[in-house]
């Protein structure tokens, strides 16, 4: 797909199903490298980080199977210590295999992960944390090699409560000698679906959830069949949409006890929104308004990937609106984007944005520069007068499995070529 052509100014009406998350999957599709075993993951979203993280196994040793949306993964082989080309580079997840190439192996050398340009996104902190375990890494060519004889357990502090780098401990940490501590650990979701996925084949890990992961390692793993959570960025993404567009929707399988911040947001704007055990009803008004000052913040806080989409509803939102992006130094870059369409946003360094809302958007050509960034001018073409074109939909397909499905399910005309 090149081009995403969306007819936009009406409010949304309709039902869609919300799709596995890909930020739980990825770090899943690692951990199962850890199994001389099968796994069968279900429910895996057909996205291309998932394709690129499926290439990846398979170049290692892996054998994976896709049948619709179950993965399976016979990681018994690993034959390969090497990892390069366009699928690490392309993707930060790839960086979550240096913990289990660690656990399974004991080595591996691969390029410096890509992913979307929202900033620096360097790799420091995973790196520090794992040579606290006894790894050496050293550099060469653009690429590094991380070796250890035998992990050992350790306490890390985290500095900052990364979720990568949380991931990567835990994956290296399952399989070490003794007892690893991680403070200051990561609470998102996906780092509890790691744990689950973990725990279920036979690793024992304590404080799920909390800031403060226990892991006893060195039990042996055994091949498991482990459904994958709905994608609570995906959900996210169709709730700002009803919000800035008006009407009345339902997500099926929202996880809404992970969306809490969203959910006070939609109803500080005056949306109404009702919990059913299925999924999330939305009913959103036509007059909105605007959000004097919001952060984006760690787990539970409002998710930085849901900043840009946010971005998007309050430009038409009656007053003036500021949020500010604490987690991502380069994340407003969608701001020149919606400017094209007619909405008034100023910066105030590269952390704050001030945003009055005008009448309404209006449809124009525009082209994504990262993931949420795009959806987030889907968004504004779902809300905006007239026809909008989105363009470079390769970073929207990284993590939508089908963007325009969804619309045209909540009564969007919208289409792509
Ligand atoms: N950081 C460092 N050094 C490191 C690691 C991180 O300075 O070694 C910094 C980052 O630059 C950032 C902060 O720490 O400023 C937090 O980054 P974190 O490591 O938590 O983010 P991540 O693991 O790279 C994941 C998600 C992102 C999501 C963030 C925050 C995946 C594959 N990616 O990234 O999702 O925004 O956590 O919740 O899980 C997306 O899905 O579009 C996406 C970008």
């Amino acid at each position: 797909m090149d081009a995403i052509h969306i007819l936009g100014g009406n409010a949304l009406f309709g039902e869609t199903k919300i799709q596995g998350s890909k930020n739980a999957v990825l770090p899943v599709m690692a951990a199962a490298l850890l199994i001389q075993d099968v796994c069968m993951i279900e429910n895996c979203p057909h996205i291309s980080d998932v394709y690129h993280m499926q290439q990846l196994l398979e170049s290692i040793g892996c054998k994976v199977v896709r049948s619709d949306k179950t993965l399976t993964i016979d990681a018994r082989n690993i034959l390969e210590d090497t990892m390069s080309g366009d699928h690490v580079t392309g993707m930060r997840s790839s960086i979550t295999l240096l913990g289990a190439m660690l656990g399974r192996i004991g080595e591996v050398t691969m390029a410096y992960p890509g992913g979307c340009v929202i900033g620096e996104r360097p790799i420091d902190m995973h790196l520090n944390a794992l040579r606290r375990m006894g790894v050496v890494i050293y550099e060469k060519d653009g690429c590094f090699t991380a070796r250890v004889k035998a992990l050992e357990g350790a306490v890390i502090r985290l500095p900052v409560s990364s979720v990568g780098t949380t991931e990567n401990v835990i994956l290296a940490a399952v399989m070490a000698k003794g007892v690893t501590v991680i403070q200051n650990a990561a609470k998102e979701p996906e780092i509890v679906t790691l744990c689950e996925f973990l725990r279920e084949a036979g690793a024992v890990i304590e404080g799920i959830g909390g800031s403060v992961l226990i892991i006893q390692g060195g039990h042996r793993l055994h091949g498991i069949r482990f459904r994958v959570p709905a994608d609570r960025i995906v959900a996210g993404t169709y709730l700002m949409s009803v919000l800035g567009a008006g009407g009345h929707i339902f997500l099926e399988d929202a996880p809404v006890a992970q969306m809490r911040s969203m959910l006070r947001v939609a109803e500080e704007i005056g949306a109404e929104v009702h919990v059913t055990r299925e999924g999330l009803n939305i009913i959103a008004k036509e007059y909105k308004k605007p959000i004097p000052y919001i952060k984006t913040e760690i787990y539970p806080g409002f998710p930085t990937d849901m900043q840009s989409p946010l971005m998007a509803v309050l430009s038409t939102c009656e007053g003036e609106s500021v949020i500010e992006e604490t987690i991502f130094e380069d994340r407003f870059r969608i701001v020149e984007q919606l400017r094209k369409m007619g909405a008034s946003i100023e910066l105030r360094g590269r952390r704050q944005a001030v945003i009055q809302g005008v009448d309404s958007l209006l449809g124009c050509e525009v082209a994504a520069e990262e993931l949420r960034g795009g959806a987030a001018l889907v968004i504004a073409g779902s809300m905006a007068l007239g026809e909008t074109v989105v363009k470079n939909c390769h970073f929207i397909e990284r993590g939508y499995e089908d963007i325009c499905r969804d619309y045209r399910n909540l009564g969007v005309h919208i289409f792509g070529k």
